[in-house]
């Protein structure tokens, strides 16, 4: 019997991660059970559906890569779940989440970081397939070449030959797709894909990116720290403050109907929500507080210009106060 798949690919409920402080020896014996941990992710909770482009956003140190390493397994969880077609990843045997990870690719931030320097790019790119289709040998060059061509690194022959510090940063950044996108999977995890490239090339990335999750009918998780970015890319979109959703709907509407102070301020900070455009963005007043001790009620009240007693007090759940679109804020019906 062939199971029937799943439309939401990704299940995220409850999701925590907290870090232990690093501290020395003595520190930690008499910290005993107190102590401090850094809440990277504290309570999130999210799916994504087959075919959708899901977005995170935050500031930097919201937890945006930990709840990514988290959803395909690179991480486990202090607290929560996550399940990936229908499966619980920590109910699985090493060797099947081996198998698993195979349909969750990742293509991350610094493309100079993430290839061995002293492997050819066609070697880079054909990697996946060594480890996950080993019986395939014949075949592993002509996908490869084939994948190049479709990232635009023609002619692949040429590219195949190549080192990475012999190519330019944006050809390293279509090998990193490549890479990728050879094992064929279903979810690819991007960590701010275009932050590290130079500004001239990042939309036709984005543009490449689009082009790829149709042809090859992929699920998207985006992360990325920039609104316009997201917007260019994202079907859905959760705004990350501190390790929680802020708020959480479809594109169009958080740009239309932003509820959050938060979410309003950062697109108050983006003029021109446009990837094309060279304007970088300011983010709200005020320092993100430290995860290790997080503000009391809701995480946002101290950089909140309408937070009033109860902010400081009580944590704000999410709440649906439009169709598929949620807010954590005391006060967000009187911001729609
Ligand atoms: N392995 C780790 N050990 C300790 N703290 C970590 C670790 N990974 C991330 N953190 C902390 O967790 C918080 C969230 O980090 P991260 O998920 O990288 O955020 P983002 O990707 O949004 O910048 C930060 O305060 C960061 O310093
Ligand atoms: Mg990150």
């Amino acid at each position: 019997m062939v199971a029937e798949k799943q439309n939401d690919l990704v299940e995220i409920k409850n999701l925590k991660k907290w870090f232990p402080v690093e501290k020395n020896f003595l520190d930690q014996f008499f910290a005993g059970r107190h102590l401090k941990h850094v809440r990277a992710v504290d309570g999130v909770s999210f799916t994504i559906k087959r075919g959708e482009a899901f977005g995170l956003a935050g500031e930097s140190g919201s937890g945006k890569t930990t709840i990514g390493r988290l959803a395909i397994g690179l991480e486990t969880p202090t607290e929560g779940q996550v399940k990936f077609d229908g499966v619980d990843l920590s109910s699985l045997q090493p060797e099947a989440l081996r198998k698993m990870r195979r349909r969750m690719q990742v293509i991350f931030q610094d493309p100079m970081a993430s290839l061995n320097p002293r492997m050819t790019l066609g070697d880079s790119i054909s990697q996946g397939l060594k480890i996950h289709f080993p019986e395939q040998a014949a075949t592993h060059r002509d996908t490869a070449l084939s994948i190049m061509e479709k990232v635009g690194l023609t002619p692949p022959n040429y590219f195949f030959n190549k080192y990475p510090h012999q190519v330019s940063g944006g050809q390293r950044q279509r090998v990193v797709i490549a890479r990728a996108l050879i094992t064929r999977p279903e979810l690819v995890l991007a960590d701010e894909p275009i932050a590290m490239a130079d500004v001239s090339v990042r939309a036709m990335l984005l543009d490449l990116m689009v082009q790829l999750k149709k042809e090859y009918s992929l699920t998207y998780l985006f992360i990325t720290h920039d609104l316009a970015t997201a917007k260019y890319i994202c079907d859905r979109i959760a705004i990350l403050y501190l390790g929680q959703i802020a708020e959480l709907g479809d594109l169009p509407e958080i740009y239309s109907h932003p509820m959050h102070p938060y979410t309003r301020a950062l697109l108050a900070a983006v003029p021109v929500p446009d990837p094309h455009s060279r304007r970088t963005q300011n983010m709200p007043e005020g320092e993100i507080p430290n995860p290790i001790d997080p503000p009391s009620g809701c995480r946002f009240h101290p950089r909140c210009p309408f937070a009033k007693k109860d902010c400081t007090e009580i944590q704000p759940q999410l709440r649906e106060l439009r169709p598929g679109h949620l807010v954590a804020c005391h006060y967000a019906d009187q911001f729609g």
